[in-house]
């Protein structure tokens, strides 16, 4: 996690069958957010984890581990929870952006753009597998505080839409515009982020609405911003931007972006230039552990929906068209990541190690921001937690732990371990580090599994390799 680091809480009553979703049957009510496991994890006859009507160890046996596991119903329901929620507490138009920095991917994006949202996309790596998938350029929206011109050129030739985040970004796109062949000469749609000004409390790496930030513009920049893109015929200025943060569980933040936003309103007005979309970023914080205690879904777009009403109001401003873009809280309880036990080493009086068949090449988030997660044996779900052990992954690296302190069962090799919430920022910052293959992904869902991301074999990790011949010839 990225917020203050949770108590590591031992019950002794304890088992995997505690992170069972809450609601058990009647699922439907439950914000993923909340939940540790996605909201169709069941335990079985076997006393085996099940997600998606699937047995999980059964999965891992056909498709080997580390396997990521997406539930497509946790899935559909946080696109469907979010879209729903705007349209009951947004009078005006909305739009749902996924944020895919989180997880993007073919069917990711795909899935995402069935269930009617935009994606965010931050490179033109991202932005050309929103386009495969599917996605309709007019609902993608083009972040990033360093595009080159090459992925600028690729925004405007497929017409989405540029999210401008400074100066020079702004004044090679007006360049790049005059020098288009006629038939591209249609007008861009660009909005400007801002750099809030907001400060909200989570890790250090991942606040991006305060002032010393690397993105978007500062306020007090907009008046020149603002008086410049009047003057270009071929921008189509539509709105602002601003993101605050991620994993965060305040809603304050949100609700005081409202008015650092209308305020941006009344300084285009001065330009002539009307805004008509007002994008509030993403941020929603999800639970790792028990401790955490982010607010639903529809909370969030509730509050965060009337802020902007009241905000609106008070300065007699129709309403602008809402989005929001979030990532973490649509993919992260979504999914798992499978592993298989290995090796085990106990250090008497100061701890057992658990190794696992990845590591932080297929979850880097425990070595980069400390994050904590939890784990259960998904072949023995409702064996009592007997042991604190460490779970360690395979990569040649001291620090590539997993989980510190887990409470689990006795576990022996082959038992197939399950670490919860990893749907976001997992496969999206995977690495071949120690030329470890990135794991592969499959869906669960519709009474089916299906491969979304294929296991990378050897070959594939040579696939960009050179080897120049006079090289090869000195080889002894
Ligand atoms: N919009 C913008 C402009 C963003 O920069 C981000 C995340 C989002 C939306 C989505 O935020 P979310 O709803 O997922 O919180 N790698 C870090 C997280 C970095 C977040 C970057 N920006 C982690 O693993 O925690």
């Amino acid at each position: 996690m990225v917020s203050t680091p949770s108590k590591i809480t031992t019950i002794t009553t304890n088992s995997g069958l505690q992170y069972l979703p809450k609601l058990g049957g009647s699922i439907k009510e439950s914000s993923p957010n909340q939940e540790l496991l996605p909201l169709t994890a069941k335990v079985n006859n076997l006393d085996h984890l099940e997600i998606g009507g699937w047995d999980v160890p059964g999965l891992v046996e056909k498709f080997g581990s580390p396997l990521y596991i997406v539930d497509e119903y946790t899935l559909r329901t946080a696109c469907r929870q979010y879209r729903e929620a705007l349209k009951q507490y947004y009078p005006g138009e909305s739009l749902v952006l996924y944020a895919s920095k989180a997880w993007n991917s073919l069917a990711i994006c795909a899935l995402c753009g069935s269930e009617g949202l935009g994606i965010d996309v931050v490179s033109g790596g991202e932005l050309y597998t929103a386009l495969q998938a599917g996605v309709k350029s007019e609902k993608i929206y083009f972040h990033g505080n360093n595009k080159s011109v090459a992925e600028l050129n690729l925004a405007i030739e497929t017409d989405c839409i540029i999210v401008v985040d400074n100066w020079l970004e702004l004044e090679t796109l007006a360049a790049l515009k005059k020098e288009q062949k006629e038939q591209l000469q249609n007008p861009t749609k660009i909005m400007i982020r801002l750099t809030p000004g907001i400060e909200c409390h989570t890790h250090e790496y991942i606040r991006t609405g305060h002032l010393d930030s690397k993105f978007g513009f500062d306020p007090n920049q907009l008046n020149d911003v603002f008086a410049f893109i009047s003057k270009q015929e071929l921008l189509s200025f539509i709105g602002i931007h601003a993101h605050i943060g991620s994993q965060i569980f305040e809603i304050q933040p949100h609700q005081d972006l409202a008015d650092v936003m209308v305020d941006a309103i009344t300084t285009a007005s001065v330009h002539n230039l009307s805004i008509k979309e007002i994008n509030i970023g993403g941020g929603l914080g999800i639970r790792y552990t028990e401790a955490d205690d982010p607010p639903s879904i529809e909370t969030w777009v509730q509050k965060v929906s009337t802020a902007m009403v009241d905000a609106c109001q008070s300065k007699q401003l129709p309403l602008p068209k809402l989005l929001c873009e979030p990532g973490r809280s649509i993919i992260g309880p979504a999914c798992v990541t499978a592993y298989t036990v290995g090796s085990q080493k106990q250090i008497p009086e100061i701890r057992t190690y658990i190794s696992v068949d990845g590591g932080m090449s297929d979850n880097p988030r425990p070595i980069t921001y400390q994050s904590v997660y939890r784990a259960v044996v998904a072949n023995k779900l409702s064996e009592p937690s007997t042991e604190t052990v460490t779970i360690a992954g395979k990569h040649c690296e001291s620090g590539d732990v997993l989980i510190k302190n887990a409470n689990l069962p006795v576990t022996q090799p082959g038992d197939c371990l399950v670490v919860m919430t990893t749907g976001a920022y997992n496969y999206s910052m995977a690495s071949n580090y120690n030329r470890v293959p990135r794991p592969a992904a499959v869906l669960v869902g519709n009474n089916e599994v299906n491969v979304i991301l294929q296991r990378e074999t050897y070959q594939d990790l040579l696939n960009q390799d050179i080897l120049p011949e006079r090289i090869t010839m000195g080889v002894q």
